[in-house]
């Protein structure tokens, strides 16, 4: 802060800083950017020492909630003792955050490539898949699958992964080539009019089974997805869909790779996401809340069977970040584990989204403009709608998202909202009392909301 005003921090920031998702001209008309100085739980302070409530825990990635000391603590003491290591070597806590992963990660999932955030998991992830093919002698094998709708990184080669209105890629392209779409087993919005969870679950595994078939198995890589998809609002699949994803990809020989970006680490109520079906992917990826944002670290985390490909002379996986497997990340991030052990976070994520979920249920009753209500955990949805029967969005020109975050943030929260979904992801230890709090902040914004909308 040293001795400038917020005015003069906010104008420097405007000038000189590019932020993530936004332009500098639409927010000096709004006197913005907010300048946060401190947090604790779910909340935070800003320059003016105004406290906020964080609904979307940064970018659902603070999972132990803000001002842990622990992880503070541990932060301080690497960095004191080691801030970073010389080439060929790596350090204890590194190596002790692997076999922690090891130890949490289901079936064979053993082998874990740090990175420093998702995309570069993500990234990792599709390399290792194409060179597992490749060093099988399965050489045409390249193309991956995607579903509509999912978002898995910002970065040249997994941005063409998924696709969502918020990320328009008409300034990027030529894509990358052999990118295919498969649908989002969306039941509320599912693309075969399906008429329930299983029928769309059911339709949307077979969709990629087709793909793979249409295009040639012999030429598929991998299948990646989330568990618990966010961008279309916490999309939580029927029951059959990844039993039935994993299944076709053995069929084929095709690497399924489970983005637990969001979902890992508590998110959704189980450690992992595939864990609510039993589903052990051949390669998981990690980041966020594996040390709930308060360093940049992420992983790829492999099955011993693909990973042993990679093993002997001069195999070894060409690929290196120079933040990869930093002590101090490491160090951040095992203290953040043992937080979200110790205070039984993933228990707390269960317990109170689904506290948190029954209230939206019964804002549903109340208000015609929520047209459905879903996720698992601490990551749910409410998808607002201007008509219940037909599931019509708003149109864009009202800018019904901006008229909901400026709603929440005069009644001292933060919540960012891009489209017409309510994407709620609080830190896991929020409490009943919290969740109550914020609800009765949400009773009163869809009140005015629909007042204003004529609804
Ligand atoms: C599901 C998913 N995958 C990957 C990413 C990319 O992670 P990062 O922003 O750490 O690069 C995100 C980020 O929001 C995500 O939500």
């Amino acid at each position: 802060m040293g001795e400038l005003s917020t005015t003069e921090l906010q104008k420097l920031a405007r000038d000189h800083l590019w932020m993530h998702n936004r332009d500098w001209e639409h927010m000096a008309e709004n006197s913005e950017p907010m300048i946060i100085v401190k947090g604790s739980g779910i909340r935070v302070e800003d320059s003016e020492g105004n406290s906020w409530i964080d609904l979307n825990g940064g970018y659902n990635s603070v999972n132990v909630g803000y001002g842990r000391k622990a992880i503070a603590d541990a932060v301080f003491s690497q960095a004191s003792k080691l801030p970073y290591f010389p080439a060929t070597t790596t350090t204890l806590s590194t190596v002790n955050l692997v076999a922690k992963i090891s130890g949490l990660a289901p079936g064979s999932l053993n082998r874990t490539f740090p990175t420093s955030g998702g995309s570069e998991a993500n990234e990792t992830a599709l390399k290792v898949a194409r060179a597992f093919h490749k060093r099988r002698g399965d050489t045409g094998r390249y193309k991956i699958i995607s579903r509509r709708g999912s978002y898995h990184g910002a970065t040249g080669g997994v941005m063409w992964l998924g696709s969502t209105p918020i990320v328009p890629m008409a300034d990027y392209e030529p894509s990358a080539p052999g990118m295919l779409y498969a649908p989002q087993p969306n039941a509320y919005r599912c693309e075969f009019n399906s008429q329930s969870d299983s029928e769309c679950a059911h339709r949307s595994a077979k969709a990629i089974e087709d793909l793979i078939l249409n295009n040639g198995p012999d030429s598929i890589a991998a299948v990646i997805a989330e568990p618990i998809s966010v961008p279309q609002g916490a999309v939580v699949p029927g029951e059959e869909y990844w039993p039935m994803v994993r299944e076709i990809c053995d069929k084929y020989g095709v690497i399924l790779i489970a983005d637990e970006i969001v979902c890992g680490f508590g998110r959704t109520g189980k450690m992992f996401g595939v864990n609510h079906w039993d589903v052990v992917p051949d390669i998981m990826t990690v980041a966020k809340g594996l040390v709930s944002s308060y360093l940049p670290i992420g992983a790829t985390i492999v099955r011993d069977e693909i990973a042993d490909f990679f093993a002997g002379d001069q195999k070894y996986l060409r690929h290196i970040f120079t933040f990869s497997g930093h002590p101090v990340s490491a160090a951040a991030s095992l203290a953040n584990i043992k937080l979200i052990e110790q205070d039984n976070l993933v228990e707390n994520s269960n317990i109170a989204g689904e506290y948190f979920k029954n209230k939206l249920e019964g804002f549903k009753d109340k208000y015609k403009v929520i047209g459905d209500v879903r996720g698992r955990g601490l990551l749910l949805a409410a998808e607002l709608v201007s008509d219940r029967e037909t599931k019509a969005r708003f149109d864009p020109s009202l800018k019904v998202n901006e008229i909901i975050t400026r709603k929440f943030q005069a009644r001292g929260i933060i919540f960012r909202v891009s489209t017409n979904i309510l994407n709620i992801a609080p830190p896991l230890s929020i409490t009943k009392d919290e969740v109550d709090e914020i609800c009765v902040a949400i009773d009163e914004v869809l009140t005015e909301l629909e007042s204003e909308l004529g609804m």
